[in-house]
């Protein structure tokens, strides 16, 4: 199956990368669902929604600040980097994360539509400016922008919509690829899920990638099973 994938991969002019947790939990940042995901848990309700933030932004702050002191504990594994010299293979490619980390960036990637936005990126909530902030722990929570307003996160919380005009980038790229690398995501979370029946419907190779079997599994045209970390070196360096 490996070699299918492979072949279709190198006969592709065009190619998305779609990721999700799974990517990064041999980095050891924390998954959501499965096995020590962090949804087992936390609850998203009181954590990663707006109303959340707009009862206790101290508390959402508090999980922010703890994940982001993992994540800047964590570097890229194989699998990011795998990812990053597909794209400097000379393919057109997309790399389409539901991850907030930023280990695709420092991995090399480049060309990446982040769905679900930036841990290292702040939004104030009065006047709207963004800015980034990679400071770990942050001195004081909940952070404040210049202009006095409370920061939040610049991700994506649940019932939010994604940033404008991002999925539907996403999508086009998606349309006019050759192969959809679907890789560790448990595919349960929309519209970013919906992004593999959008590949099968426009004739586009699905290759998963993930330890477990997903509810696109059936769709996808090969389901790689076993670590990203140890799968996409292989299917992008042959070994
Ligand atoms: P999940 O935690 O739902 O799924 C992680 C997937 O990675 C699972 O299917 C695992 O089987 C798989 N996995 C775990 N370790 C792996 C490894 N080493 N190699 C390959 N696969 C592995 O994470 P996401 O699908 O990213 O959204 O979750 C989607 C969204 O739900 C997140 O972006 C977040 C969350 O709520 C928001 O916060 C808006």
């Amino acid at each position: 199956m490996i070699e299918q994938a492979r072949q279709w991969l190198q006969e592709a002019t065009s190619i998305v990368a779609l990721t999700g947790a799974g990517i990064s939990a041999e980095s050891g940042v924390p998954t959501f669902r499965g096995d020590g995901g962090l949804w087992r848990n936390f609850k998203p309700e009181e954590l990663a929604t707006p109303e959340a933030f707009a009862r206790d932004p101290k508390l959402v702050w508090e999980w922010y600040d703890w994940r982001r002191g993992l994540i800047a504990e964590a570097k890229p594994n194989p699998g990011h980097t795998a990812l990053a010299k597909l794209e400097r293979s000379g393919r057109e490619m997309t790399l389409v994360t539901q991850n907030v980390d930023g280990l695709h960036d420092r991995a090399g990637s480049y060309r990446i539509l982040k769905l679900h936005g930036d841990i290292w990126r702040f939004r104030c909530t009065t006047c709207g400016s963004e800015w980034p902030d990679r400071r770990t722990p942050l001195p004081k929570l909940p952070p404040k922008c210049q202009c006095g307003g409370i920061a939040r996160p610049g991700v994506v919380w649940f019932g939010e919509p994604l940033p404008p005009g991002l999925f539907a980038e996403a999508q086009h790229a998606v349309e006019s690829a050759g192969v959809l690398l679907v890789v560790g995501t448990s595919a349960a979370v929309y519209p970013a899920a919906s992004l593999i029946p959008v590949a099968k419907r426009a004739g586009c190779k699905v290759i998963e990638v993930n330890t477990e079997d997903t509810p696109m599994s059936e769709i996808a045209d090969c389901s790689l099973r076993g670590q990203s970390g140890e799968i996409l070196p292989q299917l992008v360096d042959g070994r």
